[in-house]
């Protein structure tokens, strides 16, 4: 009954919507929102007068550093793991992770190549070797199956990384580490406060790794953190970038003894990101919660259109979204090409792009043997990166209630969508 109520009112609207003329053609655009508001609506991050208020005290008190065991306390307890260390950023807290995790030299390490460069680049200071994995092109997330196909013997971890906010398939993927003896590094950067069966991302794995830069979800502007299971990949993390602290490790440490030069670099956490982050954790799970809800609103009206769909998530999974959300256009089955469609949408004033992102793979750095143990393999095609690539396009988030811009978008892109045929001779 609700289908076909549904369905009705879709139909009318989509008569309604082919009368109209395409902004493209010179017709009044769909969304009349003033662009201050939506931009306003989309603004991130989103600092108030406890942040203000916390940098200013600190800058007064003249005692900085206290913030940062505080703060990797508060992770500990909002994320439920016995060991977190602040970093630098999210690039340094996957360097860290790379030289705890301590396997041999020409180990290959198996990482999807749709993703930051801080996930697999590093990989090379240590005489790591990146193992380009798949994307499932329906989650848009690590593919076990490619996984399973390129297991070989020098492959000794892996590193799922949670695309734009989706869970990978944490469960299956420890249970195939576990079974083939690969430790798990999570890059969590772009999921803080996911979570799979209630678990949070970056939690599954031996060590998860998130980045608190500017556009995530946990925003210091610079910043990021190591999550760790165990008493020895924290400590051998923490050794890495901080000269002092092997000095409070306890007396049976071995890497105790590092105190004074840790192994060199300084990754420590300036204390007014550590500030800022420990003011914005606490509000991370509502602001999730409420750009969740509103994306639903907003993609539930627009997987009716033909050729539209989204990634899947779970059932027993929660999302996040990072910097945005994507849908997937089918070109055959909207019949028209997505470079069309996007710019008629964007005529109508919905803030729509083409949704590509980083493929690691194509990137000079891996084609080089020199920097590298051994050469990477550059994988000739990625199919399911590929298609996530081809069709995806990604359209804004909104951290206040945006239901009056939500109905313009629904009225744009229905707008759009009864002009295709126009649309795809044009
Ligand atoms: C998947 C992923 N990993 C790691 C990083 C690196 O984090 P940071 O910029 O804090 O160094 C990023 C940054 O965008 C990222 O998207």
């Amino acid at each position: 009954m609700e289908q076909t109520r549904r369905s009705f009112l879709a139909a009318g609207a989509a008569g309604l919507a082919a009368r109209e003329t395409l902004a493209l053609d010179g017709g009044t655009p769909a969304v009349t929102m003033p662009a201050a508001r939506q931009a306003e609506l989309s603004r991130w991050p989103r600092y108030g007068e406890e942040e203000k208020r916390a940098l200013l005290e600190m800058l007064d008190s003249q005692r900085f550093y206290q913030e940062i065991p505080i703060l990797e306390e508060d992770l500990k307890r909002h994320l439920g793991v016995p060991y977190a260390k602040a970093h630098m950023n999210g690039t340094s807290s996957l360097i860290s992770a790379f030289f705890a995790i301590d396997v041999p030299r020409g180990s290959e390490v198996m990482a999807p190549s749709y993703t930051a460069w801080a996930t697999t680049a590093p990989l090379h200071l240590f005489g790591l070797v990146p193992l380009f994995i798949d994307i499932n092109p329906r989650t848009m997330t690590f593919d076990l199956e490619d996984a399973r196909r390129k297991l070989n013997s020098r492959v000794k971890a892996v590193v799922p990384m949670h695309s734009f906010g989706n869970p990978c398939d944490m469960d299956e993927i420890c249970a195939f580490a576990r079974e083939h003896g690969l430790v798990v590094v999570e890059d969590a950067a772009q999921a803080q406060g996911a979570s799979l069966q209630g678990k949070q991302v970056g939690t599954w794995g031996q060590i998860g790794c998130f980045s608190f830069q500017t556009s995530k979800i946990l925003p210091a502007i610079e910043g990021g953190a190591g999550v760790y299971q165990t008493r020895e990949l924290y400590e051998r993390a923490t050794m890495f970038g901080n000269y002092e602290l092997p000095a409070s490790f306890p007396e049976d440490s071995p890497y105790r003894s590092y105190a004074g030069t840790g192994m060199g670099p300084k990754f420590r956490i300036h204390p007014l990101a550590a500030a800022i982050a420990r003011r914005q954790l606490p509000k991370i799970d509502t602001l999730n919660e409420l750009v969740d809800r509103q994306v639903k609103q907003l993609t539930d009206r627009l997987v009716d259109l033909p050729g539209l769909s989204r990634p899947y998530t779970r059932p027993d999974a929660r999302r996040v979204y990072w910097t945005g959300h994507m849908l997937f256009l089918d070109e055959v089955k909207a019949g028209c090409p997505k470079e069309k469609l996007v710019k008629a949408l964007q005529a109508e004033g919905v803030r729509v792009s083409p949704g590509k992102y980083d493929e690691q793979h194509r990137y000079r750095l891996y084609s080089e043997a020199k920097w590298w143990h051994h050469p990477v393999v550059i994988p000739e095609d990625l199919p399911g990166t590929t298609q996530v690539n081809k069709t995806s396009i990604k359209l804004p988030v909104f951290y206040e209630e945006a239901g009056e811009l939500i109905e313009q978008y629904v009225k744009a892109f229905e707008k759009v969508w009864a002009k295709r045929p126009e649309l795809a001779r044009s």
